[in-house]
């Protein structure tokens, strides 16, 4: 009866993660769906830990007080610049958990009361799902770490590599296969570390380790993205393995929809990027060019800029037909966002056409600008995709750049040295006049120079993205 009770408890969650996740199509709903998905989880926790008699109600209670303090504390302390790193060692997290249930698992056997109860043997296909469940928990607990250091800057950005790399990859995935292998073939009784099976599980760990930072650290700048949410895949997959060694049905179905949406965000983040799926599994992408060199891509030696003031561009916006807003990682940094939309407001006002164009990686997370702009109450029918808006360019007066700078660099369109080549951009030197909003001449994350800045018909707007669409704001009130 307990065991039918849970089942329907895991049928339910099961019903509200998929609503939950269809509701995220949209950002109008996507808030609810996260909170119905949110529930369908504390729905599977809490029939697993009280009809399996694990917890007490009282004990479960101080667990959701003790986690969900320490929730909301991060939640409220983290800053939206910080957000892709959370994630990334969120990621992180779900991997090393799924590895340490499946090594649970292997401990389980080997308690010493296990032989008396029955428990002493493992078949071959506990074996296998074991084993893929610590070999992938890890792969994802190293790689996304390494990825939270290149997002948070803690490791360099650009691609590191070493002779033979490729090689030690390809052998380490043979081993760890052949230990999967081997694991599958001893499965039975056994009584300790000295087991050929603890032994296996051990090497299978420390290779995922190893491939985990080789497949992330060869992966430069702009390629992040990619690697962000395959990540996120592997972790959805670790969960599901080890949903199978537990012969838990609401974490293989959890993990699945986190390993198939998260793969279906990386193709979507390929297309972004223009690069095949296939050269993201086997890891080879970005590795062996020194395409991710800091101050590679074309040439702007020489060539100068055009600098503008707020009062100048309030009296360009203000009497424009039709304006885009091109926000990017910098209005994350200067938390712009709110003055941003109160300046489309004031446009709008002028009879002024508003629009935001946003491209699929700018940012540092997928959907990064959306939610910003969501937070700012930008209206979603102001909101476009990149191949929506792409053709607007050419009829739109003026187009604003808001901290952005990969996203929108013409040198990914026809330069094959570019580490951006290939990467759709947003046609903003389509527009009859562009104004980009940042406070140096440094780089994007791709660590290249921007040849839109040095185009006559471009105008430079130096300073914090924040202050300076204060100032423009004043202005525009004021005209
Ligand atoms: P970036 O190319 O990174 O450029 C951001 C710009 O913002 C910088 O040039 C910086 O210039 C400016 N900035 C920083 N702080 C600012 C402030 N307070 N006020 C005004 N400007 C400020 O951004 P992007 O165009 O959004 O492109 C995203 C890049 O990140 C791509 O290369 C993408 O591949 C990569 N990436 C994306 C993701 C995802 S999933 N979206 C994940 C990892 C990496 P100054 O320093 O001169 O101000």
């Amino acid at each position: 009866m307990k065991q039918q009770l849970i089942e329907i408890a895991y049928l339910v969650s099961a019903i509200m993660f998929i609503y939950g996740m269809k509701r995220l199509q949209s950002p109008a709903t996507a808030r609810k769906g996260n909170q119905l998905a949110a529930m369908g989880m504390l729905v599977a926790i809490v029939a697993t830990l009280f009809f399996r008699e694990i917890l007490t109600p009282v004990e479960m209670l101080a667990g959701v007080v003790v986690g969900g303090g320490i929730g909301a504390y991060l939640a409220k302390r983290v800053e939206m610049t910080g957000m892709p790193e959370l994630v990334a060692a969120f990621n992180g997290f779900g991997g090393i958990a799924s590895a340490l249930v499946a090594g649970a698992e292997i401990a389980r056997f080997m308690a010493p009361n296990a032989a008396m109860t029955g428990e002493a043997q493992l078949d071959a296909v506990g074996a296998i799902t074991i084993s893929l469940s610590i070999f992938i928990g890890m792969i994802t607990f190293t790689g996304s770490f390494v990825a939270f250091g290149k997002l948070s800057g803690r490791i360099s950005g650009n691609p590191v590599t070493f002779p033979g790399m490729r090689m030690f990859t390809i052998l380490f995935m043979l081993a760890s296969i052949a230990g999967m292998v081997w694991m599958a073939m001893e499965s039975g009784a056994f009584p300790g570390i000295e087991d050929p099976v603890v032994q296996a599980a051990i090497g299978i760990a420390v290779l995922g380790s190893l491939l985990g930072v080789l497949l992330v650290i060869p992966i430069g700048g702009a390629d992040m993205p990619v690697v962000v949410a395959l990540l996120n895949s592997y972790s959805g997959l670790a969960a599901s393995a080890t949903g199978f060694v537990l012969n838990n049905t609401a974490l293989i179905v959890s993990g699945a929809l986190v390993g198939a949406s998260g793969l279906i965000l990386t193709n979507i983040m390929c297309d972004a990027m223009n690069r095949s799926l296939f050269n993201v599994l086997i890891g080879g992408f970005g590795g062996d060019s020194d395409s991710g060199a800091p101050g590679g891509g074309t040439s702007t030696a020489g060539l100068t800029v055009n600098s503008t003031s707020a009062d100048d561009v309030a009296i360009l916006l203000s009497y424009a037909n039709k304006v885009i807003f091109v926000p990017g990682y910098g209005m994350a940094v200067a938390q712009a966002q709110h003055a941003v939309r109160e300046l489309s407001e004031e446009l709008a006002k002028k009879d002024v056409e508003v629009k935001f164009a946003v491209h699929p990686v700018a940012g540092r997370m997928p959907g990064h600008m959306n939610v910003l702009l969501a937070e700012a109450n930008v209206p979603y029918d102001q909101l476009f995709e990149m191949d929506d808006i792409n053709g607007e360019f050419e009829t739109t007066d003026v187009a604003v750049v808001i901290g952005a700078n990969d996203v929108v660099n013409p040198a990914a369109r026809h330069d094959k040295s570019s580490p951006i080549f290939g990467m759709p951009i947003l046609n903003v030197d389509h527009a009859s006049t562009s104004i980009v909003l940042k406070r140096s001449m440094n780089p994007g994350y791709a660590g290249i120079d921007n040849e839109l800045f040095y185009n006559s018909n471009n105008q430079m707007l130096f300073g914090d993205a924040k202050a300076s669409i204060s100032d423009i704001v004043n202005e525009v009130k004021q005209l």
